[in-house]
């Protein structure tokens, strides 16, 4: 039996000096005005599932303000389990403690998956390309320790690289942090890609339930080696690249001597997986400039669905799915699609500022808990 979470505990995290959620079951909805701590409350349940948050905060906007620290408990259990997840997060570093042993993230993502849906998705097909890199990668960091190690590995490189850069340090030493460097680009690059190919085929099949068969999706991922014209050309249309090991580090090395001088004019680096692109693609138009608000709404929808399904697939287990303030804004179809996705035994926290935007039933074998008010009661 997979895992589920029982019980969840804030201590001085964001507006919350206390809060706690006991017995959860398939589906709990959160009601309040605005302002009374629903995304908060989301963010906190990520937080101690996907160990990464939607809204990339630093530990200190975490921590209740005017408190040294915040402390946030799970439990999680099955039939034969019974966890205790403990994150204690401080200004400059965070812990974890699994049934009381301290234990590194990578070692507790993956034990219970999450995925957020939230208006602020939006983002992920109009803002800058920073915020797909760091959805992929929270992905992928859900579904293998090695994504994360890697890609901790590659920032720390890049970081001390920039500082090379930054004080014109000799040639030969910067070219020395490339070499130590080349691997952990090129293994991330690979990771993102291939993540990138499976994501493009589910999120096809996704956005075909919403939109109709007519209109196609297409996602690319391009790297930071390609030259100036193809990485434009790639904005435009749809361009597939199928680079295996070898030949994304060659490419790689290449691009990084042939750019020396740049790097060294900028003072710091310009090749590498911070540096690639993902672009969405709607009959072949960037989704980005070209798609409607409700297109592109139904292509991050896709992409989180798309997320859910690689998750269950690849863990063998359902991600709790994490639905903030999305309901009142879908259309019907899209409404539906998501509730497809709730029916298939998957346990749901739902926030919403008004109890009238829920389809008829679905909140007959919910938990409600309103927020902003002293009452709480189960339904
Ligand atoms: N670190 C913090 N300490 C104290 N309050 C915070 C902190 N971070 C955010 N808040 C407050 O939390 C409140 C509720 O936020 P939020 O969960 O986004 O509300 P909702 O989603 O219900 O509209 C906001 O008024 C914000 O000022
Ligand atoms: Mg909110």
């Amino acid at each position: 039996m997979s895992l589920h979470l029982e019980e969840i505990r804030f201590r001085n995290f964001r507006s919350y000096e206390f809060f706690s959620l006991e017995n959860l079951g398939g589906l709990t909805v959160l009601l309040g005005p605005n302002a009374t701590g629903k995304t908060n409350a989301i963010e906190g349940i990520q937080l101690m599932t996907a160990y990464g948050s939607f809204r990339n905060p630093t530990g200190k906007e975490l921590i209740r303000w005017g408190e040294p620290s915040a402390q946030l408990t799970a439990r999680l259990v099955s039939e034969t389990r019974d966890l205790t997840v403990q994150s204690n997060i401080r200004p400059g570093a965070r812990t974890h403690m699994l049934n009381g042993k301290k234990k590194a993230v990578q070692n507790l993502q993956g034990i219970l998956p999450s995925v957020v849906f939230s208006p602020d998705d939006l983002v992920l097909v109009k803002g800058p390309q920073s915020h797909r890199r760091a959805a992929l990668d929270l992905l992928g960091c859900q579904l293998s320790p090695s994504h994360r190690i890697i890609k901790r590995d590659f920032e720390r490189l890049v970081k001390h690289k920039n500082a090379l850069l930054k004080n014109d340090a000799p040639r030969m030493l910067v070219e020395s942090v490339n070499d130590m460097l080349a691997p952990a680009a090129t293994q991330l690059y690979l990771y993102r890609a291939a993540l990138v190919e499976k994501l493009s085929s589910r999120m096809a099949e996704a956005y075909a339930a919403m939109a109709g068969e007519e209109e196609r999706i297409e996602v690319s991922y391009v790297a930071s080696w390609e030259t100036d014209a193809v990485r434009e050309a790639a904005q435009t249309a749809p361009m597939k690249f199928s680079y295996g090991k070898e030949e994304a580090r060659h490419a790689l090395d290449e691009a990084m001597a042939a750019r020396f001088a740049e790097e060294c004019a900028r003072k710091r680096s310009v090749v590498g997986p911070h540096h690639d692109r993902i672009e969405f693609f709607i009959d072949g138009r960037n989704a980005s400039t070209f798609a409607s608000q409700g297109q592109q709404r139904c292509v991050v929808l896709a992409w989180k669905m798309a997320e859910a399904d690689i998750i269950a697939e690849m863990l063998e287990t359902s991600p709790l799915l994490l639905l903030d303030d999305v309901m009142s804004e879908l259309d019907i179809v899209r409404r539906r699609a998501l509730v497809e996705l709730l029916g298939a035994g998957t346990q749901t926290f739902i926030t919403a500022t008004d109890p009238t935007c829920f389809d008829a039933g679905l909140l007959d074998s919910a938990k409600v808990i309103e927020l902003g008010r002293q009452r709480l009661w189960d339904r």
